[in-house]
This record gives C-alpha cells, sequence and structure tokens, in this order.
C-alpha cells in the first residue's frame, strides 16, 4: 500500500473527499456562530417605566410591580419584579431592589418602625438603605 501509485480513482476519491471536508467546513462556520452568537451577545439595558412621581407619598416608600422584558439567548421572557419607590420632599425619588443584601429575601416597610425589615434573618434598613441591624452587608442597591 505504501508505495501504490496513484490512479485515477485514488485521485477522484480524495477530490471529493477534500470537496465534501470544504464544504461541510462552509456549512459548519455560520451554523456554530448562529448557535453560539445569542450567548455571547451583551443585554441592552434600557429604561423601565415605573409610573408617575407625583402619586408618591413624601418619605413613604411605595412598593411598586414593574413588567420587564428580558432576551435571553433566543427567548424573550416578560417578568414581573418589584422596587420600591421613595419620593423625598425635594422632589428626588430613590428606587431601591426589593433584594435583601444578605441572602436575597424580599424585604418590607414598616410603616410603624419606618424601617425596611427582613422577615429571613432580621436585617433592618433605614430610609436611605443603610443596615442598622442583622447580618446584612453594606447598602442594598439604589438607583436614583
Ligand atoms: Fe435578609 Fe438574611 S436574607 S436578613
Amino acid at each position: 500500500m505504501e508505495n501504490e501509485p496513484t490512479t485515477k480513482r485514488t485521485f477522484f476519491s480524495w477530490l471529493i473527499m477534500s470537496a465534501a471536508g470544504v464544504i461541510g467546513a462552509a456549512l459548519a462556520v455560520p451554523l456554530a456562530g448562529y448557535v453560539v452568537s445569542p450567548a455571547l451577545k451583551r443585554r441592552v439595558q434600557g429604561w423601565v417605566n415605573v409610573g408617575l412621581v407625583q402619586p408618591l407619598p413624601v418619605n413613604v416608600p411605595i412598593q411598586r410591580d414593574l413588567v420587564m422584558t428580558i432576551a435571553d439567548g433566543y427567548m424573550e421572557v416578560s417578568s414581573v419584579k418589584g422596587i420600591w419607590a421613595l419620593r423625598r420632599e425635594n422632589g428626588e425619588v430613590t428606587v431601591y431592589s426589593p433584594i435583601c443584601t444578605h441572602l436575597g429575601c424580599g424585604y418590607r416597610w414598616d410603616n410603624g418602625d419606618r424601617h425596611f425589615k427582613c422577615p429571613c434573618h432580621g436585617s433592618v434598613f433605614d430610609l436611605d438603605g443603610k443596615v442598622i441591624a442583622g447580618p446584612a452587608p453594606g447598602h442594598w442597591i439604589a438607583c436614583r
């Protein structure tokens, strides 16, 4: 087999296999790009309407729900997210994530004590989001 002379049959056999390899690679590259590219895309972040500012009471946080559409790979998923919105005397509005910084439970506003309280492990936050008791680290995320 080592010194077998090249025949027309072996030449055409290699030619056909080479052509099949080139065609396979030409199809595989765009197909792989189509499959992988959604996972490598950066998420587009945009603004979300959370409602009017005027109905918000001053210095009393209000929980609002908003619907967000999130592109996750090939799918677009709409989900309802909660936020806490707080309007100050000067009209400035602060929006808090509803997730406790300790282990991610949802916290509530206690209007009697005027603190946010997490029922899971007892973290307490003041109106500015500062931790005043419990195991939660630092501040929670606030967007202005
Ligand atoms: Fe809130 Fe632990 S999750 S205190």
